[in-house]
């Protein structure tokens, strides 16, 4: 199965984001990465709701929204009707993991949540079942083009043999420092779906080249394995 590749607008010029997810719709792009920040879980804000709404016509292409928002139930059903096909949040932000990933599939997305580098797997092994997503955080959140953090890779190989160990299909995402350099090695590690922000962005070729070549390299990193996920 091949790697998803799944761009993140935090990158973007700000004042043209239906520009930048159309042409990431064109360039191959199987998500579109929407980084919400509100000024309080991570140092620094960026957009809500509305803009997932106003997007939501600009391409079929599935949006995954990444909720760095203190108390995320209040606001995941809102993201969902605004067009959110994937809604992750992470565990640190709310009390009632469990409630507000059910709030996010009854309001009809996917769920899945975010590991910051220095949280455990174990925060989160009573809702694995319930989960679409596990995202690895290789940087700690809150901005685009910081360097990856190398000891991440443990945590996704962990969770890949957990993921195996259990028969759980859901997909392993990684958030932070992906570029040419590091998509073999977290692709080799078990990640299903690299979130790639700062490396499109600012690829000296453009955005279609750097889609492809993250891919091709992501994939040339992985031998075909019946234990991967990646076909969701
Ligand atoms: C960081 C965000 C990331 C960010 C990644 O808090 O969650 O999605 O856009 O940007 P790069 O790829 O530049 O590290
Ligand atoms: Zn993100």
């Amino acid at each position: 199965m091949s790697i998803k590749i799944a761009p993140s607008i935090l990158s973007a010029d700000f004042g043209a984001f239906a520009e930048a997810t159309e042409e990431l719709a064109a360039a191959g792009a199987d998500y579109i990465h929407i980084d919400v920040m509100d000024g309080h879980f991570v140092p620094n804000i960026t957009f809500g709701a509305q803009l997932v709404r106003a997007l939501r016509p600009v391409t079929g292409v599935p949006f995954d929204t990444h909720l760095m928002i203190e108390n995320p139930g209040q606001y995941v059903a809102e993201f969902a009707k605004a067009g959110s096909n994937l809604v992750t949040i992470h565990p640190e932000t709310t009390f009632h993991l469990d409630r507000v990933l059910h709030q996010i599939k009854d309001a009809g997305a996917r769920a899945g949540v975010a590991l910051n580098p220095a949280t455990p797997i174990s925060a989160i092994e009573w809702t694995l079942g319930l989960l679409d997503r596990v995202l690895v955080m290789t940087v700690n959140p809150g901005f685009g083009g910081q360097a990856f953090i190398p000891e991440m890779l443990q945590k996704v190989r962990a969770l890949a043999q957990l993921r195996a160990a259990q028969g759980l299909r859901f997909e392993i995402g990684v958030d932070g420092g992906v570029n040419a350099d590091t998509a073999p090695l977290v692709a080799k590690a078990g990640a299903d779906t690299l979130i790639a922000g700062s490396a499109v962005f600012h690829h000296p070729e453009g955005l279609a080249d750097a889609v492809s070549e993250l891919r091709r390299l992501a994939n040339a990193a992985v031998p075909e394995s019946p234990h991967r996920n990646g076909g969701r």
